[in-house]
């Protein structure tokens, strides 16, 4: 019988030969918030979680229920790598509706938008091979480009999202090899700035990525959660009146913000040649999605309820989102500087008077209130006073009180 001791020592993390991006590995620094957030009372602006109380629970009951009973086996069974083709049609119809001319073969559903980055990184990128971040970015974003041994290179933003001709006088300074393999983006209503590209710079930015051959990667889980402003087209979309474009945009959607995480249905639409090796890695990686998560997204989407259900969901963050921009003006004018996004779920921060926002955050956890620190969003230099507020999650009446706690938090840091 082994002893104690022998157990022990077999699991300690130097007895196994890591991969070098996995020797020592760093956790989502959000996921590490998250044990605070069930605690009683606790106001969370922290996660990127859709509301709980907004889901279209009947909705997806009766799509589960439509699906199961219209074809169990399809549900039950195994499906196609690159998704069942009902779903495929489905989401080329709504794709559709955001200006993209595509069909059901354009289409590969993936296990969360998530998965699908993932699939992308491991078609492109080797160990050391150059990927463009914009920065702030999307932390798990970050981690993935990490995890498959990225060089990573940090582009800048400003309140209109990439500064496309800062990104050019990059590429112009680089040297002539190796090039970025890829540039990633959330072009509206970015995680976590809230920002939106405007339609010049998206212009600007395809014309770029096509001119420089750099796979321009554009994450789009929120474009459909807008509450003001003017829509602009997914760059995919405008790619297609600039020849030659279309073959260097890889365009990833969700259902996960706009209908429910829980059903880990994405999709991307890359070139031919990309989206082939993606299933080819697909076939590793889980085989395919869920059937029965396809066949009920399915049923939801061509019932017409996300029509009825997004005008109710970008309704309730519209006032969500203007809720805690006056709360945040009444209980701490001047002490947090912002812009209002014009939809999402986010609003960037900065504290001013250089105030480091995990010092307040201590204070703020126990005042029974969060939000994520700017630093988790950054590669390499951190902006210490910034930080993440999402308004998704938290009600009128708690957004109020979370930010007079934040005020309260803020006062003693
Ligand atoms: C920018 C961005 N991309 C992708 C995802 C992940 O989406 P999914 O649930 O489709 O994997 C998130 C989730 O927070 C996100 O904010």
């Amino acid at each position: 019988m082994a002893s104690a001791d022998t157990t022990s020592s077999d699991t300690r993390d130097d007895a196994y030969e890591f991969a070098a991006p996995f020797r020592a590995p760093q956790g989502s620094p959000i996921r590490e918030l998250f044990k605070y957030v069930g605690r009683p009372g606790m106001i969370s602006f922290a996660g990127g979680y859709p509301s709980k109380d907004l889901f279209d629970r009947d909705g997806f009951a009766h799509a589960l229920d439509a699906a199961y009973r219209s074809d169990p086996i399809a549900c039950l069974q195994y499906g196609d790598t690159a998704g069942t083709p009902a779903l495929r049609g489905s989401l080329a119809r709504l794709m559709g509706t955001r200006g993209v001319a595509c069909n059901a073969d354009d289409i590969v559903v993936t296990t969360g938008s998530q998965q699908g980055f993932d699939l992308l990184l491991r078609t492109l990128i080797a160990p050391g091979d150059t990927a463009l971040i914009e920065e702030p970015a999307y932390p798990a974003a970050i981690q993935a480009l990490r995890l498959a041994g990225a060089n990573i290179v940090p582009v800048r933003t400003d309140r209109d999202g990439i500064d496309v001709d800062a990104l050019a006088a990059q590429l112009d300074a680089w040297p002539a090899a190796p090039k970025p393999k890829l540039l990633y983006t959330v072009p509206t209503f970015a995680n976590p700035t809230g920002a939106t590209l405007s339609h010049a710079r998206r212009e600007a930015l395809v014309r770029l990525a096509a001119a420089r051959r750099i796979v321009l990667v554009e994450d789009d889980p929120y474009g459909e959660l807008r509450f003001s402003g003017t829509p602009v087209p997914p760059m995919r979309a405008l790619a297609d009146a600039c020849p030659g474009a279309r073959d260097w945009v890889v365009y990833f959607g969700s259902l996960s913000k706009i209908v429910a995480p829980g059903l880990r249905i994405g999709w991307a639409i890359a070139p031919a040649p990309i989206a082939r090796r993606m299933i080819v890695a697909k076939q590793t990686s889980d085989l395919c999605t869920s059937p029965l998560a396809q066949e009920t997204a399915r049923h939801y989407l061509d019932s017409g309820s996300l029509g009825l259900h997004l005008r109710s969901i970008v309704g309730a963050y519209r006032s969500r989102c203007e809720a805690l921009v006056k709360a945040l003006g009444h209980f701490a004018p001047g002490e947090i500087a912002f812009t209002a996004p014009e939809g999402g779920m986010f609003v960037w921060a900065r504290l001013t008077g250089g105030r480091d926002a995990g010092e307040v955050l201590k204070r703020a956890i126990e005042r029974n209130v969060m939000f994520v620190p700017g630093p988790a969003f950054f590669v390499r230099e951190p902006d210490a006073s910034s930080l993440r507020l999402s308004f998704a999650a938290p009600s009128e009446a708690e957004a109020f009180e979370g930010a007079r706690r934040l005020a309260s938090a803020l006062a003693q840091a």
